[in-house]
Protein backbone atom coordinates (compact mmCIF):
# COMPACT_ATOMS: atom_id res chain seq x y z
CA UNK A 1 0.00 0.00 0.00
CA UNK A 2 1.50 3.80 -0.72
CA UNK A 3 -0.81 4.63 2.13
CA UNK A 4 2.07 7.14 4.25
CA UNK A 5 4.73 7.21 1.56
CA UNK A 6 5.48 10.24 -0.39
CA UNK A 7 6.93 10.24 -3.87
CA UNK A 8 10.67 11.50 -3.04
CA UNK A 9 11.79 13.78 -5.95
CA UNK A 10 15.47 12.73 -7.29
CA UNK A 11 17.98 15.20 -8.21
CA UNK A 12 19.18 13.75 -11.76
CA UNK A 13 16.00 13.42 -14.10
CA UNK A 14 14.50 11.29 -16.97
CA UNK A 15 15.69 13.97 -19.49
CA UNK A 16 18.99 14.41 -18.32
CA UNK A 17 19.91 11.10 -17.86
CA UNK A 18 18.59 10.56 -21.55
CA UNK A 19 20.74 13.45 -22.60
CA UNK A 20 24.00 12.31 -21.56
CA UNK A 21 22.95 8.67 -23.10
CA UNK A 22 22.16 10.49 -26.17
CA UNK A 23 19.08 8.87 -26.98
CA UNK A 24 15.38 8.88 -26.63
CA UNK A 25 13.74 6.78 -24.04
CA UNK A 26 11.21 4.00 -25.12
CA UNK A 27 9.81 1.09 -24.23
CA UNK A 28 9.36 -1.14 -27.52
CA UNK A 29 7.03 -3.93 -26.20
CA UNK A 30 6.95 -7.37 -28.68
CA UNK A 31 2.99 -8.66 -27.93
CA UNK A 32 2.33 -12.18 -29.87
CA UNK A 33 2.01 -15.74 -29.42
CA UNK A 34 4.62 -18.07 -28.29
CA UNK A 35 7.20 -19.42 -30.87
CA UNK A 36 6.00 -15.79 -32.81
CA UNK A 37 9.74 -15.04 -32.69
CA UNK A 38 9.83 -12.05 -30.48
CA UNK A 39 12.34 -13.05 -28.25
CA UNK A 40 14.51 -13.94 -31.37
CA UNK A 41 13.57 -10.31 -32.95
CA UNK A 42 14.29 -8.41 -29.63
CA UNK A 43 17.70 -10.31 -29.61
CA UNK A 44 18.42 -9.19 -33.03
CA UNK A 45 16.75 -5.95 -32.90
CA UNK A 46 18.71 -5.43 -29.63
CA UNK A 47 21.94 -5.50 -31.23
CA UNK A 48 21.22 -3.56 -34.33
CA UNK A 49 20.30 -0.74 -31.73
CA UNK A 50 23.73 -1.45 -29.68
CA UNK A 51 25.65 -1.62 -32.99
CA UNK A 52 24.02 2.45 -33.17
CA UNK A 53 25.38 3.24 -29.62
CA UNK A 54 22.12 3.25 -28.65
CA UNK A 55 22.15 1.64 -24.48
CA UNK A 56 19.24 -0.65 -24.34
CA UNK A 57 17.71 -3.67 -22.23
CA UNK A 58 15.78 -6.35 -23.01
CA UNK A 59 13.58 -8.12 -20.94
CA UNK A 60 12.50 -11.65 -21.80
CA UNK A 61 9.66 -13.50 -20.86
CA UNK A 62 11.24 -16.88 -20.07
CA UNK A 63 14.11 -15.23 -18.46
CA UNK A 64 12.12 -13.10 -16.15
CA UNK A 65 10.16 -15.90 -14.95
CA UNK A 66 13.45 -17.46 -13.56
CA UNK A 67 13.57 -14.60 -11.35
CA UNK A 68 11.60 -11.64 -10.63
CA UNK A 69 8.13 -13.35 -11.96
CA UNK A 70 9.65 -16.79 -10.61
CA UNK A 71 6.49 -17.37 -8.40
CA UNK A 72 4.11 -17.11 -11.13
CA UNK A 73 1.97 -19.42 -13.06
CA UNK A 74 -0.09 -19.27 -16.49
CA UNK A 75 -3.55 -18.54 -15.16
CA UNK A 76 -4.83 -15.08 -15.90
CA UNK A 77 -4.54 -13.69 -12.48
CA UNK A 78 -0.80 -14.87 -12.70
CA UNK A 79 -0.18 -13.26 -15.88
CA UNK A 80 -1.52 -10.13 -15.14
CA UNK A 81 0.64 -9.83 -12.34
CA UNK A 82 3.59 -10.84 -14.59
CA UNK A 83 2.96 -7.55 -16.80
CA UNK A 84 2.25 -5.72 -13.93
CA UNK A 85 5.45 -6.41 -12.71
CA UNK A 86 7.24 -6.03 -15.92
CA UNK A 87 5.49 -2.85 -16.65
CA UNK A 88 6.64 -1.34 -13.66
CA UNK A 89 10.69 -2.33 -14.27
CA UNK A 90 10.34 -1.14 -17.56
CA UNK A 91 9.16 2.42 -16.77
CA UNK A 92 11.64 2.46 -14.24
CA UNK A 93 14.37 1.28 -16.94
CA UNK A 94 12.61 4.00 -19.13
CA UNK A 95 13.19 6.87 -15.87
CA UNK A 96 17.33 5.59 -16.28
CA UNK A 97 17.55 6.57 -19.71
CA UNK A 98 17.64 3.40 -21.70
CA UNK A 99 15.27 2.08 -24.56
CA UNK A 100 13.93 -1.04 -23.45
CA UNK A 101 12.83 -4.09 -25.43
CA UNK A 102 10.07 -6.97 -23.77
CA UNK A 103 9.36 -9.87 -25.17
CA UNK A 104 6.21 -11.19 -23.36
CA UNK A 105 3.20 -12.87 -24.85
CA UNK A 106 1.46 -10.37 -23.04
CA UNK A 107 -2.17 -11.78 -24.05
CA UNK A 108 -4.22 -9.04 -22.38
CA UNK A 109 -5.41 -5.84 -23.76
CA UNK A 110 -5.90 -4.69 -20.33
CA UNK A 111 -2.71 -5.25 -19.33
CA UNK A 112 -0.47 -4.18 -22.52
CA UNK A 113 -2.66 -0.34 -21.85
CA UNK A 114 -1.19 -0.73 -18.42
CA UNK A 115 2.24 -0.02 -19.13
CA UNK A 116 1.47 2.49 -21.67
CA UNK A 117 -0.71 4.47 -19.09
CA UNK A 118 2.83 4.26 -17.19
CA UNK A 119 4.61 6.27 -19.86
CA UNK A 120 4.95 9.65 -21.29
CA UNK A 121 3.03 9.53 -24.79
CA UNK A 122 5.16 8.51 -27.40
CA UNK A 123 7.56 5.99 -25.32
CA UNK A 124 5.26 3.24 -25.62
CA UNK A 125 5.58 1.45 -28.92
CA UNK A 126 3.68 -1.56 -29.24
CA UNK A 127 4.87 -3.79 -31.72
CA UNK A 128 2.33 -6.76 -32.70
CA UNK A 129 4.49 -9.85 -33.83
CA UNK A 130 1.66 -11.52 -36.21
CA UNK A 131 2.97 -14.81 -36.74
CA UNK A 132 -0.35 -17.31 -37.24
CA UNK A 133 -1.13 -19.74 -34.62
CA UNK A 134 -0.45 -22.68 -37.27
CA UNK A 135 3.02 -21.44 -38.25
CA UNK A 136 4.17 -21.00 -34.16
CA UNK A 137 2.75 -24.75 -33.53
CA UNK A 138 4.87 -26.10 -36.54
CA UNK A 139 7.95 -24.44 -34.70
CA UNK A 140 6.86 -25.52 -31.67
CA UNK A 141 10.52 -24.55 -30.53
CA UNK A 142 10.03 -25.76 -26.83
CA UNK A 143 7.58 -28.87 -27.84
CA UNK A 144 5.09 -26.80 -25.66
CA UNK A 145 2.52 -26.45 -28.09
CA UNK A 146 2.53 -30.11 -28.65
CA UNK A 147 2.49 -30.72 -24.67
CA UNK A 148 -0.74 -28.70 -24.65
CA UNK A 149 -2.62 -30.09 -27.81
CA UNK A 150 -1.86 -33.39 -25.15
CA UNK A 151 -3.57 -31.88 -22.36
CA UNK A 152 0.18 -31.74 -20.20
CA UNK A 153 -0.08 -28.28 -20.15
CA UNK A 154 -3.05 -25.82 -19.00
CA UNK A 155 -4.14 -22.48 -20.15
CA UNK A 156 -1.59 -22.61 -23.34
CA UNK A 157 -1.99 -19.20 -24.63
CA UNK A 158 -3.95 -20.01 -28.37
CA UNK A 159 -4.83 -23.36 -27.32
CA UNK A 160 -6.72 -23.04 -23.78
CA UNK A 161 -6.17 -19.42 -23.28
CA UNK A 162 -6.88 -16.24 -25.54
CA UNK A 163 -4.82 -13.86 -26.91
CA UNK A 164 -6.27 -10.64 -27.62
CA UNK A 165 -5.33 -9.27 -30.84
CA UNK A 166 -3.44 -5.48 -30.59
CA UNK A 167 -6.18 -3.32 -32.81
CA UNK A 168 -3.99 -0.33 -32.35
CA UNK A 169 -0.80 -1.57 -32.41
CA UNK A 170 2.37 1.26 -33.62
CA UNK A 171 3.68 -1.48 -35.31
CA UNK A 172 2.13 -4.37 -36.94
CA UNK A 173 4.55 -7.04 -38.43
CA UNK A 174 2.89 -9.25 -40.54
CA UNK A 175 4.34 -12.70 -41.07
CA UNK A 176 6.63 -13.29 -44.09
CA UNK A 177 8.59 -16.33 -44.44
CA UNK A 178 11.55 -15.11 -44.46
CA UNK A 179 15.03 -15.17 -42.40
CA UNK A 180 14.71 -13.96 -38.59
CA UNK A 181 17.21 -11.78 -39.93
CA UNK A 182 15.00 -10.58 -42.24
CA UNK A 183 12.13 -10.11 -40.07
CA UNK A 184 14.61 -8.17 -37.75
CA UNK A 185 15.67 -5.91 -40.36
CA UNK A 186 12.43 -5.14 -41.26
CA UNK A 187 11.26 -4.26 -37.98
CA UNK A 188 14.29 -1.98 -37.81
CA UNK A 189 13.51 0.06 -40.76
CA UNK A 190 9.68 0.54 -39.52
CA UNK A 191 10.90 1.69 -36.37
CA UNK A 192 13.44 4.21 -38.06
CA UNK A 193 10.72 4.92 -40.44
CA UNK A 194 8.04 6.01 -37.69
CA UNK A 195 11.17 7.46 -36.01
CA UNK A 196 11.06 5.86 -32.71
CA UNK A 197 14.91 5.29 -32.92
CA UNK A 198 17.82 5.97 -35.02
S1 LIG B 1 2.70 -13.96 -20.45
O1 LIG B 1 1.44 -14.50 -21.00
O2 LIG B 1 2.65 -13.86 -18.98
O3 LIG B 1 3.08 -12.68 -21.10
P1 LIG B 1 5.39 -14.85 -20.85
O4 LIG B 1 5.78 -14.16 -22.10
O5 LIG B 1 5.85 -14.29 -19.54
O6 LIG B 1 3.79 -15.05 -20.85
O7 LIG B 1 5.92 -16.36 -20.88
C1 LIG B 1 5.67 -17.12 -22.01
C2 LIG B 1 6.63 -18.28 -22.13
O8 LIG B 1 6.41 -19.21 -21.09
C3 LIG B 1 6.34 -18.99 -23.43
O9 LIG B 1 7.19 -18.55 -24.45
C4 LIG B 1 6.57 -20.44 -23.09
O10 LIG B 1 7.93 -20.75 -23.33
C5 LIG B 1 6.36 -20.54 -21.60
N1 LIG B 1 5.06 -21.13 -21.17
C6 LIG B 1 4.94 -22.11 -20.26
N2 LIG B 1 3.64 -22.37 -20.03
C7 LIG B 1 2.91 -21.54 -20.82
C8 LIG B 1 1.51 -21.36 -21.02
N3 LIG B 1 0.60 -22.04 -20.36
N4 LIG B 1 1.13 -20.40 -21.93
C9 LIG B 1 2.04 -19.70 -22.60
N5 LIG B 1 3.38 -19.82 -22.44
C10 LIG B 1 3.82 -20.74 -21.55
Amino acid sequence: MTDNVVWHQTTIDKSERARKLNQKPSVIWLTGLSGSGKSTLANLLERKLYEQAHHTYLLDGDNVRHGLCGDLGFDDKARVENIRRISEVAKLFVDSGLIVLTAFISPFKDDRRFCRSLLAEGEFIEVFVDTPLEVCEQRDPKGLYKKARQGDIKHFTGIDSVYEVPEAAEIHLQYIDESPEQTAERLYVLLQQKGYVS
